[in-house]
């Protein structure tokens, strides 16, 4: 099946609504700049948010950092300006892109996800460390890893602002699945209950994901230069790995 990533382009609309920006994106960001200010070499002050999409983690960030967040998505890209007027977006490709700037810190979270095979996996970091200050931290946290992936997780998630875009109301079904245990791929699947005004429209989407082991993780992150500390995050009844890595070179 081909990826359509339509959450990204034509259904991009949808974005806020699936979860909560000043919620559940706050708790995590406290934990992503706690990480940053232990494991700084120097006092922290600009951060660059790697594959920010929407902006919502830029959000919770902008009052602890200078943000600039980049993403491949103009349709992304123009939610997280709208949300953050204040902060800095540039359009890139994470396996590509270089600034010509350095920052104290780097984020890259659920966008890493994208990398679908190793060789774009390492690109990314790469991307990473050739935007950070020595010293500084990067903060990479996967969605999932071959040890907590869950084969045919579905969740479903209703619209955060249900009725608050007058007579709008969205379901967010994704299920996850890996075809091929072997290989270092999973499939999402997304459908989209959205209902206006009551009248029910259903979209679908799917798109191919990376899954790599927690000991592929830091051996890519420290053959890119990297010292890695492997920790945990609470959110509900989910527990995600974060590596706090500090660039060494
Ligand atoms: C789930 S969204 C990120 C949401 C974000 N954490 C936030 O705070 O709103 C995933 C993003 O990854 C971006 N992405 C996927 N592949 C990318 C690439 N190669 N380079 C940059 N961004 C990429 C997509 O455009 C999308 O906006």
């Amino acid at each position: 099946m081909e990826n359509t990533c339509r959450l990204y382009t034509d259904l991009a609309w949808l974005w806020p609504m699936w979860g909560d920006a000043a919620g559940e994106y706050a708790q995590y960001c406290r934990h992503v700049a706690g990480l940053i200010q232990r494991h700084a070499a120097r006092p922290a002050r600009t951060l660059l948010d790697i594959g920010c999409g929407g902006g919502k983690n830029v959000f919770n960030l902008k009052e602890t950092f200078s943000v600039t967040g980049v993403d491949l998505s103009p349709a992304m890209l123009a939610q997280a300006r709208d949300l953050n007027p204040e902060s800095t977006f540039v359009r890139g490709d994470m396996r590509t892109f270089r600034l010509g700037t350095t920052f104290d810190a780097v984020l890259m979270d659920d966008a890493v996800s994208y990398m679908a095979c190793l060789a774009d996996f390492a690109a990314a970091f790469r991307t990473a460390s050739a935007h950070l200050n020595p010293g500084g931290v990067l903060i990479a946290a996967p969605d999932v890893t071959a040890e907590t992936f869950r084969q045919n997780r579905t969740t479903v998630t209703q619209s955060a602002r249900t009725g608050a875009r007058d007579g709008l109301d969205v379901v967010f079904v994704e299920n996850v699945y890996d075809p091929d245990p072997a290989d270092e791929q999973y499939e999402t699947t997304v459908l989209y209950l959205i209902r206006e005004h009551g009248r029910l429209r259903i979209e679908t989407d799917h798109w191919t994901m990376g899954l790599f082991s927690r000991d592929t993780w830091k051996r890519v992150l420290r053959e890119t230069g990297f010292e890695v500390h492997e920790g945990r995050h609470n959110a509900g009844e989910d527990e995600y790995t974060v590596f706090a890595c500090v660039k060494t070179g």
